[in-house]
């Protein structure tokens, strides 16, 4: 984050043109903490150089917060990292590390426009990634692709396209050639225009590992067999069709691919610029309606991300919104969609880890986190006079289910002020019914792991330790009230209700379901939207 403002004067559209952004999706340990670190370094160096260019007292704190994430050992705070490349504003979103997939995550990719797939070299693509794979895929997001840590010992590079090509359906189009088997990084083949760029060691990958260019004549004589086969590599590659093509990257057809090491800062400015140079501008977002607001249009954003009880620094609540239309100022005061409310945003800010600086002026692409917004919830609109109307946010269809207690009956306020806090954030969803009453809702979630966060700030945020009892329904359906009583004669069924109203028939098992379906034909039951998609 810059001391400064980031934007300069210039209309939506200008300023939109200009902003990248985007998350890394990753497997736990792929080096997604790494990179971002080596990102926001490179760029931050690069904008020191930038001084020639009368760019003078730009250096921030770009990094200052990643010593305070290190020392935690986890990031479970963070929202969006901002920073100048070149001409270019790119806001680095996080997804959330850990391991279950939850719809936090799939909430962070509605708000990017393209996503960096972050593959260990040795490991492949794992399970993790994947999944948030699957959801880009499902999203429509382009996807660029860096195999990382190539300095150590590691997978075939042709064996790895193979995979990313079987495993994706993409065509992987790379952009470098390692030169220099995994374990084994000396630099890479640039593929667009077949010169070498050596990367030289430095201590720790401290500072921006230096990289020379050498045409290919010089790169034969240095590195000898391995260039040669680099370049054998990338023919065959050539030979398969494998080049870029700026329309099928935009339409999930085809992956740019780059090979890095993030420890040691390789290969981080090629990804630098090709996010300037090939990831998408914010373009015009659908509204609800099927129509698109243009970029220069009012103000308007969406709610992607709800988060409270932060730190001990910061206990609030904050609402994350993703401007997709016009110039965000701070102070302005805009309408809630839902409610029709006026809403100040006096307190603006980036965040990012457990930084936080105030944003006065943002635009399309930006992400801002509004302080005390209690009244919004994930998936609103925001507009400013002419008003609009985003798509409501997936919600996925649950595959856990328990029933939630407090242990102590004292506690019932905190109780359900909680549980009211963790529906809204989208931590879990909590499902009711008259039959269980509200002292005993069902928290239903797509991941086991959500069930663990939820107990554990229902007890340190909320001061209301709870009791978790497993429920043995395995799958949800969305039905309407008619079809409540013809679903709840058959068993192993049960019909809950959503905050929003919608109504929820679980089932123990597919099969029950499917025999309800064949006996009562007439009874709505629809599916959700999978989390594995
Ligand atoms: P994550 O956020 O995706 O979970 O991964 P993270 O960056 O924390 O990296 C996981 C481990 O992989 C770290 O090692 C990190 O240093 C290492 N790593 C990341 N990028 C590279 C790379 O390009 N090459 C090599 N060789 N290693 C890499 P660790 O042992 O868990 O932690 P540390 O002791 O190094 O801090």
């Amino acid at each position: 984050m810059s001391a400064e403002p980031l934007t300069v004067a210039g209309g939506a559209r200008v300023e939109a043109a200009r902003r990248r952004t985007f998350a890394v999706i990753s497997h736990p340990d792929a080096g997604k903490s790494t990179l971002t670190e080596a990102l926001a370094l490179h760029a931050r160096v690069i904008g020191r150089a930038g001084a020639v260019h009368g760019k003078a007292g730009r250096r921030g704190t770009v990094s200052d917060w990643m010593d305070l994430e290190k020392a935690r050992g986890i990031s479970i705070t963070s929202a969006a990292l901002q920073f100048e490349y070149r001409d270019a504003v790119i806001n680095l979103l996080d997804t959330p590390g850990h391991a279950d997939f939850s719809e936090d995550t799939y909430r962070v990719l509605t708000a990017v426009d393209a996503a960096v797939m972050l593959i260990d070299a040795a490991k492949g693509l794992e399970t993790q990634t994947m999944k948030l794979f699957a959801v880009c895929r499902h999203r429509g997001i382009p996807v660029i692709t860096v195999v990382n840590k190539w300095d150590r010992p590691g997978k075939d590079a042709l064996e790895l396209m193979d995979e990313v090509s079987e495993r994706t359906g993409l065509t992987p189009t790379p952009l470098t050639w390692p030169v220099g088997i995994a374990g084994d990084f000396r630099g890479v083949l640039d593929r667009t225009d077949g010169t070498y760029r050596r990367f030289t060691r430095t201590a720790g990958g401290a500072t921006i590992a230096p990289e020379e260019g050498l045409p290919a004549g010089a790169a034969e004589a240095r590195e000898g067999e391995e260039w040669t086969r680099a370049v054998e590599e990338s023919d065959l590659l050539a030979a398969t069709g494998a080049a870029h093509d700026q329309e099928l990257f935009l339409d999930g057809v085809t992956t740019p691919v780059l090979f890095a090491s993030a420890v040691s800062n390789f290969g981080v400015g090629a990804l630098l610029d090709t996010l300037v140079d090939l990831a998408p501008p914010p373009a015009p977002r659908p509204a609800a309606d099927g129509a698109a607001r243009d970029l220069d249009a009012p103000f308007s954003a969406f709610v992607f991300k709800v988060q409270s009880g932060m730190d001990a620094a910061h206990r609030d609540r904050l609402a994350y919104i993703r401007i997709c239309s016009g110039v965000f100022e701070r102070g302005m005061v805009v309408t809630h969609g839902r409610t029709g409310r006026p809403f100040a945003t006096k307190y603006a800010q980036q965040v990012f880890g457990r930084e936080r600086e105030s944003v006065d002026l943002a635009y399309p692409g930006d992400v801002v986190g509004l302080v005390n917004a209690s009244a919004l919830g994930v998936g609103d609109t925001l507009y400013a006079d002419v008003p609009v109307t985003y798509p409501p946010l997936t919600t996925f269809a649950p595959e856990h289910f328990a029933v939630v207690r407090s242990r102590e009956t004292a506690k019932h306020k905190q109780f359900r002020r909680g549980i009211e806090q963790l529906d809204s954030e989208g931590v879990v969803q909590v499902l009711r019914s008259d039959r269980r009453g509200d002292q005993a809702p069902v928290l239903a979630v797509v991941g086991p792991m959500q069930f663990e966060v939820a107990t554990h700030r229902m007890e340190h945020e909320f001061g209301a330790p709870v009791h978790l009892e497993p429920l043995g329904y395995s799958l949800a359906m969305r039905t309407d009230a008619e079809s409540v009583a013809g679903i709840t004669a058959s068993s192993g069924t049960e019909v809950v209700q959503r905050s929003n109203g919608e109504f929820l028939a679980l089932f123990t098992t597919k099969w029950v379901m499917r025999v309800l379906r064949e006996n009562k034909p007439h009874l709505t039951l629809e599916p959700l939207v999978a989390a594995q998609l």
